[in-house]
This record gives C-alpha cells, structure tokens and sequence, in this order.
C-alpha cells in the first residue's frame, strides 16, 4: 500500500505534503495571516458545531449529488481557486482541473496559474470557472476573460478580499519573498531547504523551475514574472465599479468571493451575483475575520434565495462539509485540503483528498440518518451556546 493511500483523512496528507516539500512551499500552503487567529477560528466553528443525529431510520445507499450554477455535481465540494500549484507539483492546475473532473466535480482556476488557461480546461472533464485577479491592472484582465471565455470556463469568481496579500509571517520567514526576487547572496540561507528534497528539486527543474504567470499578459505583450506577481497584485485591485466593464466582456455567470457580511452579500445580488462565496481566504487576509462558519447564517439570511451561497475556509472533513449544508450553504469550495494532496502526490494526491472527502460525506449523511445533502437544514445540527 502506498502512503497516499494508507492517508486516512485530509491531516494525513498534510503531514505528506510537509515531509515532500519544502518549507517555504509548504508553508504558502499551510500558514495563514498575521497570528493566524482567523485560521484557527475556522477549525473552531467547524469543532464547535454538533449533529443532532436521528437514529434507526433505515438508511439506502446516501445521494451526494447535488446542482451547482446549473452544473450536475457528485458532490458539494468543489476546487476552490490556489494560487502557484505548479510550484507544490508540475501537474499543478492541470493534475487539479483534472481529479476535480475525474469527480465529477467543479474546479476554480486561480489567476495566479503556472499553466495556460487553456491547457487547464482541455484537460478537465468537468466544469470550469475562472477566478480573477485584476494583477498588473484593467489590460491584463481584460485579456484574461477573453481568453477564459473564448475556452469555455462556465463562470467568473472575483475575489472581493485581496486588495493587499494578507502578511503571511510563516510564508515571509521561510524566505518566499527573498527566494522569489533577492539577489543570489541573500537567497543562500534559503538554499538549503531546496536541496532538503531532491525529488522535488528535481521534478521543478525539469518543469523549467519557477514558472510565469501565462494567465497576466502585460500591456507589453509578457506574460508577468512570478517575482513580480506581488507588487503587480497591489497595484491592481478590484473595486465595485469594475463590475461594468468586466459585465461587457463577460456575459456569464458571476461569483462573489469574499463575502463576510450581510451589507456585502446585499450588495453582491444587486450587483448582479449569480453566486457568491462566504469566505475568509482561508484565514490568508484579514486576521481577525470572523471563521466563515459562524457568519454564515446572517448571509444565507440576508441572500433570502437570490443568489447561490457557497462557502470555503476551515473545510477538513466531510463532517465540516455537511455542518455547512446544513446552515444553508449550497456547496463549499476547499483549498488547502486538496493543495496538501497536490504537494503530496500531484494529480493523484488531489484525487486521494477528493476521494476522503466524498466517503466522509457519506459516512456522516449515513450515521446522521440523512438520506441526501439537500435534505441537509438546521435540525440536524445544534450551534454552541454563546
Ligand atoms: C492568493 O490568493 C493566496 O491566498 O495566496
């Protein structure tokens, strides 16, 4: 048995993808902002929230399936958008888009892609959405939603939650920032942990190292430097009123990403929002956010049905998946269950994650005595007493 399959639950390939990484891969993965009391307050509100089983029903074989902006999907989880996955593994976006297919379910490409939008949707089988960034500005956003359109993406999400990147203080002092753009002296105290793991080093070599960034085609015609994608992301963020012009070249659905409040829920379904995320980015942004779990209510609340409501932030288990159904979330999006499979195993290891996630589901629904996610409400759960 190989060790991908002998991981039993999302912790395990974690623990897989920090044995192959290294560190500073690992933790642009792994860490969160500042004290990272967001990141933990997701798992919290996750662990704080019980079931309220019914017990003895008789219980046929549970239905995962569920519709999601008019997709059939097996289950409610899709892939959320990770920046740099071809830096965890050379498959990357493509080994992702393709489990995520494999699954039968959905997959979000991030703008901040190490492979061509187009070579991503040719190899899923399953629905894809596009995430954009506004990075290097209007132009190079303008070019990106051709393109994904032109390829067949289904939806657009815009992340509504990075108009700076969050200070992530594990990612800083593993040396990302210095690996990405110092000198060739600085980087050397960084080295080491490169050479810690050779057959990475060997697979990102062979991928022609540090990838670009083929998805932010500047104004002169490159495509941006990963080195650059920081900085370019700073000078680039998206406010409301690019909703217009994004809305001209993109006819399709739109998702929200972000949303924390009801006013920004509101304002999302008048702006249009077929869909919108409820998310703290995973505790990568604002530290101090609320854990997405907890002001999930108010916002499925404050939606009232005009739009789809997702979440993301915190999922490990199918347990979390099924809590968040049944507080009124249609699906959930998850990011760092599947990029720990993807540091671990590459496409394979997305697959794994996909896999644990779908019998825990099943598990969960069958000892809850639920017969299907959308027979998922509030009864089945009990909130903590504040
Ligand atoms: C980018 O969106 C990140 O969270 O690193």
């Amino acid at each position: 048995m190989t060790k991908l399959a002998r991981a039993i639950n999302i912790e395990d390939l974690r623990a897989l993808a920090r044995r192959r990484l290294p560190q500073v891969v690992f933790d642009y993965i792994d860490g969160g902002a500042e004290a990272e009391v967001t990141m933990r307050e997701n798992r919290r509100a996750f662990e704080a929230v019980t079931f309220r089983p019914r017990q003895a029903v008789s219980n046929p074989a549970c239905d995962l399936r569920t519709r999601v902006l008019g997709h059939d999907l097996s289950m409610p989880v899709l892939l959320a958008p990770v920046g740099y996955c071809r830096v965890m593994h050379p498959d990357g976006e493509i080994g992702a888009a393709r489990a995520a297919g494999a699954a039968g379910t959905a997959c979000i490409l991030s703008t901040v892609s190490g492979h061509r939008l187009e070579a991503v949707k040719a190899a899923s089988t399953g629905p894809m959405w596009y995430q954009l960034y506004l990075t290097g500005g209007r132009e190079p956003g303008e070019n990106a939603l051709r393109r994904a359109r032109a390829a067949g993406y289904s939806a657009l999400v815009i992340s509504i939650d990075t108009n700076v990147l969050g200070l992530r203080e594990r990612e800083a002092r593993g040396g990302m920032e210095v690996l990405l753009r110092g000198s060739p002296w600085s980087k050397i105290p960084f080295l080491p942990q490169l050479f810690a793991h050779p057959r990475w080093l060997t697979r990102f070599l062979l991928d022609g190292g540090l990838p670009t960034m083929p998805n932010i085609v500047m104004p002169d015609g490159r495509e941006l430097r990963v080195s650059h994608a920081h900085t370019a992301l700073r000078r680039g963020h998206f406010v409301w009123n690019d909703l217009r012009w994004i809305r001209e070249l993109w006819p399709g659905p739109i998702v929200i990403k972000g949303v924390l409040t009801a006013e920004d829920a509101r304002r999302s379904v008048a702006e249009g929002a077929a869909a919108i995320v409820v998310s703290n980015h995973g505790g990568r942004q604002l530290d101090g956010a609320p854990a997405s779990l907890r002001v999930l209510p108010e916002i499925v609340a404050a939606v009232n049905g005009q739009a789809e409501v997702l979440m993301d932030s915190g999922i490990r288990r199918g347990a979390d998946v099924v809590k968040a159904l049944s507080l009124g979330a249609r699906a959930v999006l998850c990011g760092r269950a599947y990029a720990y499979g993807l540091g671990a195993a590459g496409e394979r290891g997305v697959a794994r994650a996909l896999e644990i996630l779908r019998d825990d589901l099943t598990r969960t629904l069958t000892l809850l005595g639920c017969p299907s996610v959308n027979a998922l409400d509030p009864s089945y759960i009990e909130l903590p007493k504040t």
